[in-house]
């Protein structure tokens, strides 16, 4: 199956970038110190779709998911919603910084894909 290769030493810290995986969006974002700690105050328990950061994450600087929201599959806009991460325009769903759904009628978390961290600073998705 297709995979992509995304150099992650072109994406500052702060930034999201957006790629094509398997005709599919992936919301990449190289998170700052403060967002990943933000991400952490978050009581799990009070979720609807109850995941710590780390089990999203396979280095906590590094937010990699599908940019398909979980309710009816439209694209959210990044930097957006009350809780610092996603926003889907098309009913109004949040996400947190973390991806996690946190208001609106989206169900679950954003889905992470698989991917894979290579040598040099290299990720590959799929
Ligand atoms: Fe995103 Fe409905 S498709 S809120």
């Amino acid at each position: 199956l297709a995979k992509v290769e995304v150099d992650l030493s072109t994406i500052p810290e702060g930034k999201n970038v957006i790629i094509k995986w398997r005709g599919k969006p992936v919301f990449i974002r190289h998170r700052t110190a403060d967002e990943i700690a933000e991400a952490n105050q978050v009581d799990v328990k009070s979720l609807r779709d109850p995941e710590t950061d780390a089990e999203r994450t396979k280095k906590p600087e590094w937010l990699v998911m599908l940019g398909v929201c979980t309710h009816l599959g439209c694209v959210p806009i990044g930097e957006a919603g009350d809780y610092g991460g996603w926003y889907c325009p098309c009913h109004g769903s949040h996400y947190d910084i973390s991806g996690r759904a946190r208001r609106g009628p989206a169900p679950l978390n954003l889905e992470i894909p698989e991917y894979e961290f290579e040598e040099g600073s290299k990720l590959i998705i799929g």
